[in-house]
């Protein structure tokens, strides 16, 4: 029997020095892509692929993330009085569609120690972990993607991406070899080996690792028990290649786009192609850009 996957983790802890002035007061989780948090659209990437319980780990200044998805009274009451029942629901929908925890990471020592923060949350089962900054479009949400091959095989599954030899380095890297599953999809990969940002002559392939996984619960005792790695982190990474020794983890370069929200070009691209999308403001923002002198 494999058991379902109930929590997913949300890192969040980061100082986002990438997104100064910006994120001296204000988490860079609650940056909004249009008009809706970044972390917002992983917690909503977990509610569509099943996975309703949310483990957000903070650091200081994240208040807002925690007033985020709790009820605002005030707001509600004022958007009843003035009848705006369409800002209502969306507004009571962040609040509704969760049970969120928090646990707080007191120092940012890594990826790896930001969600050994989050074992006593999760206890003895399989869990995800979703990195809002990796913002994901997709028609099947990438988390959903990644569960129906753990279903399949019981074990951990990474989500991976072909990224060009020259931006490598900022990623952890596999070394997988292709399986065929359900039917020979070539999108599945059991992986070999992986390493943390490696210097791109030394990356094992171009398969890089992005922010959704789902892991069973050994992943806490290979964090307990590794060292600190790239940039003097306790990285996630690290923790998955121990697990390799005694168990196999799955890669699956699922399908969609993806935006790397946690740096400025990518927030802009993600910025314009989703309100590009919108049925509200789509169009009117199309004719703005085409009549852009570029
Ligand atoms: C983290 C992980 C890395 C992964 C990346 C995906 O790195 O450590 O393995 O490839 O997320 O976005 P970070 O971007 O936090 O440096």
């Amino acid at each position: 029997m494999i058991t379902k996957v109930r929590k997913a983790v949300f890192p969040a802890a980061g100082l986002g020095t990438r997104f100064l002035p910006a994120t001296k007061a204000q988490p860079k989780e609650m940056l909004p892509l249009v008009d809706k948090p970044l972390i917002q659209y992983g917690v909503e990437e977990a509610m569509h692929s099943g996975v309703q319980n949310i483990i957000i780990v903070t650091g200081r200044g994240k208040s807002a993330i925690e007033d985020h998805f709790d009820v605002s009274f005030e707001l509600e009451q004022l958007l009843e009085s003035r009848n705006k029942k369409d800002l209502l629901a969306t507004v009571r929908a962040v609040s509704d569609m969760i049970n969120v925890a928090y646990v707080r990471q007191k120092e940012a020592l890594g990826l790896g120690h930001a969600v050994l923060r989050a074992r006593e949350l999760v206890g003895a089962e399989p869990f995800a972990v979703i990195l809002s900054d990796d913002v994901i479009d997709s028609d099947t949400p990438c988390l959903r993607q990644l569960l129906d091959v753990y279903e399949f095989y019981g074990a951990s599954v990474v989500a991976l991406l072909e990224v060009p030899k020259e931006n490598i380095s900022a990623y952890g890297v596999v070394d997988a070899e292709r399986v065929g599953h359900n039917g020979g999809r070539d999108r599945l990969y059991r992986i070999r080996n992986m390493v943390e940002k490696p210097k791109a002559n030394e990356a094992p392939s171009n398969l890089a690792i992005i922010g959704r996984y789902v892991l069973t619960p050994e992943i806490f005792e290979s964090l307990e028990s590794i060292e600190p790695g790239s940039g003097g982190e306790l990285q996630l990474t690290d923790g998955l290649k121990h697990v390799l020794r005694s168990r196999p983890i799955y890669g699956y370069r699922f399908e969609g786009t993806r935006y790397d929200a946690g740096d400025k070009l990518g927030f802009l691209r993600a910025t314009v192609e989703f309100a590009l999308k919108r049925y509200d403001l789509g169009e009117e923002f199309r004719s703005y850009l085409k009549a852009l002198p570029l």
